[in-house]
């Protein structure tokens, strides 16, 4: 820690004292250091690339324009020991797919999905601000043949068409029902197209519905974090574990 640093620091433990007392502050104590270990382990991607994946920014601060720019949620990176446990799940072997990221925002989906050795990884991010900062992000790995190919693309998701390949499609709750609605109609077309291994994993899934009753997604397992779907010919609703 920095001399300016320890001395923010300090003043700022003189406050909560002043404001709390010693029991109020000593009770805090291990929610503060819970919260300090999560923001250690969500910053290894970042540490271990020098790339800016962090932060919480309000749809408003994403300089966003077009029909769907009020239905983001805003910017906040995946966990990344979630992101972990997802691909542990997703029962896809990365060298034979595709993945793409929907709402790609700074790019740490895409960073550790590379890392896993998907044939390419595929960011769509509607916020020109957010896709710049993940191209400079993208710069910094460019060149480290361990990590698959990224690809960037500033645009409405609901307009995105994924490749003809196997893929993984991931979501980070990124967009409401109009924007999702939209996509999964853009997925199911897709696959009737041309069926194929077609997977999708939803963190934070609030318009689970959506895929629960699509006509070609069925359900691969589910916790309270995340769903995992998978498409067949004969699709639909099929609940499996919770919990
Ligand atoms: C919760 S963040 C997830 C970031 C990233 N997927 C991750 O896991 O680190 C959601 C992102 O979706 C983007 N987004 C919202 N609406 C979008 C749209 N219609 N098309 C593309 N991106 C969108 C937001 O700008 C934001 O960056």
């Amino acid at each position: 820690m920095s001399a300016s640093k320890a001395l923010v620091f300090a003043h700022k433990v003189q406050r909560e004292l002043r404001a709390r007392g010693v029991w109020g502050m000593t009770k805090s104590v291990p929610a503060y250091a819970a919260s300090w270990w999560r923001r250690w382990l969500d910053g290894a991607i970042d540490r271990k690339y020098g790339t800016d994946t962090g932060g919480i920014l309000e749809k408003e601060a994403l300089a966003a324009h077009g029909e769907h720019s009020g239905a983001s949620t805003g910017y906040e990176a995946i966990q990344v020991p979630l992101f972990r446990r997802i691909m542990r799940d997703v029962p896809a072997r990365p060298s034979e797919h595709v993945f793409v990221d929907f709402g790609s925002g700074k790019g740490r989906a895409l960073l550790m999905a590379a890392e896993y050795g998907f044939k390419r990884v595929i960011g769509i991010e509607l916020s020109p601000l957010l896709h710049q900062v993940a191209a400079a992000n993208a710069a910094r790995v460019k060149g480290r043949t361990e990590l698959s190919p990224i690809e960037l693309h500033c645009g409405d998701a609901a307009q995105y068409d994924v490749p003809e390949e196997d893929v993984v499609c991931f979501f980070y709750n990124p967009f409401g029902r109009v924007v999702m609605r939209k996509v999964v109609a853009n997925l199911e077309a897709s696959y009737l197209r041309r069926p194929r291994r077609l997977l999708v994993a939803y963190r934070n899934p609030v318009c689970a519905d959506l895929f629960d009753n699509s006509r070609v997604l069925r359900l691969s397992s589910a916790n309270r974090h995340y769903r995992i779907y998978e498409a067949a010919l004969d699709g639909g609703a099929k609940p499996t574990c919770a919990g």
